[in-house]
């Protein structure tokens, strides 16, 4: 049975703290109590004008720039000295020296797994790798150019019909079960993706294989009866999953906690971060890098580039800024050391001449060093992927597959958490006010024409 995740240990209380608030509509004064840094938006409600239809304050914050959802003890971030710990180890440790799965056994259970935990962890993952045939149907259904983050989406949605118990989530077997699935199945669905695009037939998981070493295999593997990666590769991928493997609550994750919270089943929850993940502005981004510097084309165009995105007409400089790090992504050190390692086996990647300018323009205009902007994770993950001859669009499915374990814990954490409910934001209304039905359509228009009512009478 699924040993049932520590519940998140809640920092002291700031006792006697408060926040006092006069309204000046009707000079009240509130105190309104502070925890934790922070004050409950509900405690706002009770200020309020008296009159009737005043359902009392709301606080009102558009993308959530200030705003707690939850207590959580999964991953620590400080963007102002670039920080990042999974339950407080630093990130730069776990890349150093720990394993992908390592890292998602300590994500969901607080703790480093010891020697057994681990290998019957490893066990279970290696045992539930192989999906159901329909799901090759499923997948030989989409067209030849399928974008490969629309397949996995809708194939992880899809694997909830493949498992109806994963919907009693409260029973912590069949919690275990599913999140054991989804971290097995989704890297054979991704390279099955792959495949499909590539027109290739599909590989099944080789058991003898490690986490990483068998995706590559899926992948890649062609006439050979065992299929060998590249150790440098091996490594750098497993060291890009823990480096992606969770973000606090970064859109995906806001995503995967707000669909689950209306109790779904984990496929459908982890589906929608899925989908949240493709977008140009969060996962898709490493796409989108790379795609940005083939346009480019030329380090000599870089300069004139950097213009047109200063200027707010060209795109934006994809791979730089974050909502959270304003000094440096710790991550996207690792991944730029991380690079050299690649290249020194495959070659310096075309395009890195291109990036390093970029990098270097950026890091110098007033520009982008007043707004906070620096590299990001995906700046140069691209690059390595690339250079693994992974393609552009599959970028994002690599995040994917990376970001996995940390979507299951913060699942997980929120629907063991007794303060979480359905979510649910308010609203500032700004449409009219009632107004009596008068309609703008031509007489015959409206309702069922005489032949479509004949229709329905037969
Ligand atoms: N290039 C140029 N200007 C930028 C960039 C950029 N990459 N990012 C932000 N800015 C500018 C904005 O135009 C804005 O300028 P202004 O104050 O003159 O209006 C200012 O910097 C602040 O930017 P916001 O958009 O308010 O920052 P926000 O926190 O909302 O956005 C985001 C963060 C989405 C990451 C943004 O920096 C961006 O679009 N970056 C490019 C896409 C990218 O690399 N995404 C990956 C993020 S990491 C991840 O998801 C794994």
């Amino acid at each position: 049975m699924a040993e049932a995740p520590a519940k998140p240990k809640t920092a002291p209380a700031t006792s006697g703290a408060a926040l006092e608030i006069t309204d000046s509509r009707t000079t009240k004064t509130y105190s309104v109590p502070i925890t934790d840094g922070a004050i409950r938006a509900n405690d706002l409600k009770q200020i309020n004008t008296g009159a009737a239809d005043d359902p009392g304050l709301m606080s009102y914050d558009p993308a959530f720039l200030n705003t707690a959802a939850c207590r959580s003890a999964i991953t620590y971030i400080d963007g102002d000295k670039g920080i990042l710990r999974y339950r407080g180890y630093p990130i730069e440790q776990l890349a150093e020296n720990a394993t992908f799965l390592e890292v998602a056994w300590l994500l969901r259970h607080g703790e480093l797994p010891n020697q057994g935990e681990y290998d019957q962890f490893v066990h279970d993952i290696t045992y539930h790798t192989y999906v159901h045939e329909n799901m090759r149907k499923f997948l030989e259904g989409f067209r030849y150019d399928a974008h490969p983050m629309a397949m996995l989406n809708s194939t992880v949605a899809g694997l909830a019909s493949f498992y109806p118990s994963s919907r009693n989530i409260f029973d912590p077997e069949e919690r275990n079960i599913s999140i054991i699935r989804l971290l097995a199945k989704v890297p054979t669905i991704a390279a099955f993706c792959y495949r499909h695009v590539k027109g290739l037939p599909f590989i099944y998981p080789d058991n003898d294989l490690s986490y990483v070493e068998n995706f590559l295999s899926m992948v890649a593997r062609m006439s050979e009866s065992k299929y060998k990666a590249n150790p440098i590769f091996t490594r750098a991928l497993e060291v890009l999953f823990i480096l992606h493997a969770d973000h606090e609550q970064n859109c995906s994750t806001s995503a995967v906690r707000a669909v689950g919270s209306s109790h779904v089943d984990p496929f459908s929850a982890i589906s929608a971060g899925i989908a949240a993940l493709f977008g140009p502005l969060h996962g898709g981004a490493n796409e989108q890098v790379l795609r940005m510097v083939g346009d480019i084309g030329d380090v000599k165009n870089v300069p004139k580039f950097i213009e047109e995105v200063k200027s707010g007409k060209g795109q934006k400089l994809m791979g730089f800024g974050h909502r959270v790090y304003k000094s440096y992504d710790p991550r996207a050190k690792i991944v730029k050391n991380l690079a050299d390692e690649v290249f020194k086996v495959v070659g310096v990647d075309k395009d890195l001449e291109i990036a390093l300018e970029l990098e270097r323009i950026a890091l110098q205009d007033d520009y982008f060093v007043s707004r906070k902007l620096y590299p990001n994770v995906d700046f140069y993950t691209g690059l390595i992927y690339r250079s693994m001859s992974f393609p552009t669009d599959f970028f994002t499915v690599l995040f994917a597959i990376g970001r996995m374990p940390g979507w299951l814990a913060q699942w997980e954490e929120m629907l063991l958490d007794k303060e979480q409910k359905i979510a649910r934001p308010r609203q500032i209304y700004t449409g009219p006010a009632e107004r009596p039905y008068k309609s703008a359509l031509s007489a015959p228009s409206r309702g069922k024409s005489t032949k479509q009512k004949d229709a329905l009478r037969q």
